[in-house]
């Protein structure tokens, strides 16, 4: 079994390559289903999901080959998704279980093929995760969807039809499906209360230059004018916004200064802004964020919510940055039921942390003591290594699994900036 061992205590300083985003990359390795043609993704992050999910693609029918580079010169991957002959529309539950953005698939498979079966997703552990806003969204472009034996069959035999989509509260992989699935969809698709999050509109515009007609990505009110067939293109994937954010609360943590290569400033706003309020010191330039450390640590509150507010994907990581902060914060987690797992992990690091339903109150310490402690989910695990960066001693972190789900290479890129992390085999 492998672990994470972390010597806390140093200070973190040079640049840290940020990665394409896993969250863009899962909706965009969907959309090849919709052509016959190639598409190319670049700037494709080496993430455990990225390969569960081509593991699902392969199963389709759907061939994946390393694409030459694309001269960017980016660190990330160029992959050519080829779906041409898809040989099967069922997800089947012995993938769809590893990783619930399978679900993904299935608007896409019912657009191009006029069927799909996707085993549930089932919850995880952050919460029961439903995926009933998917299915009505896709019932009203005329689908219809039956449930047997543990998987969802959509089926649309006379085509789909574009339709009046309105989500009772933002759901950005609902928005996703529905958005691929309304592109080839006959007609006008109008999704209201759409979510907000860079990642729609990265996909908006792969989607566009496939040759969809989309209006609105990144409002809460996009419009899809349904086109008869997409076709190949290229597209890069942005760079991920919650690795650059977690690695910003390492830059303040250790009372350092990151440069985070390739950071859009513009897709993390919120979570910029309280880490200014915090102590950081932040810069834009060319190449990317800078984040450094104006010497404090200063408590503050959150409330997670949809993009543009604070994301409840760096909540674990600001909860870490909380705990050794002056004073006391509040984090309240809005999205998901289940999100505070890194709380009793970080209490055996000897932080102050009390939760009290959907908040958590931190008091923030003088000093984290190194232990050994278990990751439960993907952010949680992040938010393990974050405090072991700064205990006392060495933090061991087991179930590096959940990490690898979504940080590519975490211990070259800290140990490449002074940390002293070592991925150890039991
Ligand atoms: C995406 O999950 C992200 N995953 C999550 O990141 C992220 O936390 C989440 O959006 C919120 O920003 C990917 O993009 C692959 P939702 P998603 O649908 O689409 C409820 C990470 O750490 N809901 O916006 O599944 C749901 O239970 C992961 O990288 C329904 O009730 O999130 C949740 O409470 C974790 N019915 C809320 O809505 C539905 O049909 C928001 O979920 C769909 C969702």
């Amino acid at each position: 079994m492998e672990k994470l061992v972390i010597t806390g205590g140093k200070r973190l300083e040079g640049t840290i390559e940020i990665s394409g985003a896993k969250n863009a990359a899962l909706p965009l390795m969907c959309t090849p289903l919709l052509t016959d043609e190639p598409v190319i993704l670049t700037n494709l992050p080496r993430l455990a999901d990225i390969t569960t999910l081509t593991d699902l693609l392969n199963h389709l029918g759907v061939t994946v080959t390393i694409a030459g580079g694309d001269g960017t010169g980016s660190g990330g991957r160029s992959l050519t998704f080829d779906a041409s002959n898809i040989a099967d529309t069922v997800a089947p539950y012995d993938i769809v279980r590893k990783m619930r953005a399978s679900i993904l698939v299935l608007g896409p498979l019912v657009a191009r093929m006029g069927e799909a079966t996707v085993s549930m997703p089932g919850g995880c552990a952050i919460g029961n995760r439903p995926i009933d806003l998917h299915l009505k969204a896709l019932e009203a472009l005329g689908a219809v969807i039956e449930m047997e034996d543990g998987y969802v069959r959509a089926s649309a035999p006379g085509g789909l039809k574009g339709g009046s989509v309105r989500f009772p509260f933002v759901s950005v992989g609902a928005t996703e499906n529905i958005l691929m699935t309304a592109a080839l969809a006959k007609g006008t698709t109008t999704i209201e209360n759409a979510a907000r999050e860079p990642e729609i509109t990265d996909l908006s515009k792969c989607l566009t230059s496939m040759g969809a007609r989309i209006s609105g990505a990144g409002s809460e009110t996009i419009t899809v004018e349904g086109v008869e067939r997409l076709h190949g293109a290229t597209h890069a994937v942005m760079p991920d916004r919650v690795e650059a954010g977690s690695y910003a609360v390492a830059a303040l943590m250790t009372r350092g200064n990151l440069l985070l290569k390739n950071a859009r400033a513009e897709d993390m706003q919120a979570p910029l802004d309280v880490l200014a309020e915090a102590g950081a010191i932040i810069s834009n330039d060319a190449d990317g964020v800078r984040v450094k450390s104006n010497g404090h640590l200063q408590g503050f509150n959150i409330v997670t919510q949809p993009f543009p507010a604070f994301p409840t994907d760096m909540q674990a990581q600001f909860m870490a940055l909380a705990s050794v902060a002056d004073g006391a914060s509040v984090i309240t987690e809005a999205i998901f039921e289940n999100r505070f797992m890194h709380v009793p992990e970080l209490c055996r690091l000897g932080a102050d942390i009390a939760v009290n339903g959907s908040s958590a109150t931190i008091r923030g310490v003088n000093s984290l003591k190194g232990a050994q402690v278990m990751a439960t989910d993907l952010r949680a695990s992040m938010s393990l290594a974050l405090a072991g960066l700064v205990a006392d001693g060495d933090t061991v972190i087991n179930r590096l699994y959940h990490l690898d789900r979504g940080y590519e290479r975490l211990e070259d890129k800290l140990r490449a900036v002074g940390a002293q992390i070592e991925r150890v085999n039991d």
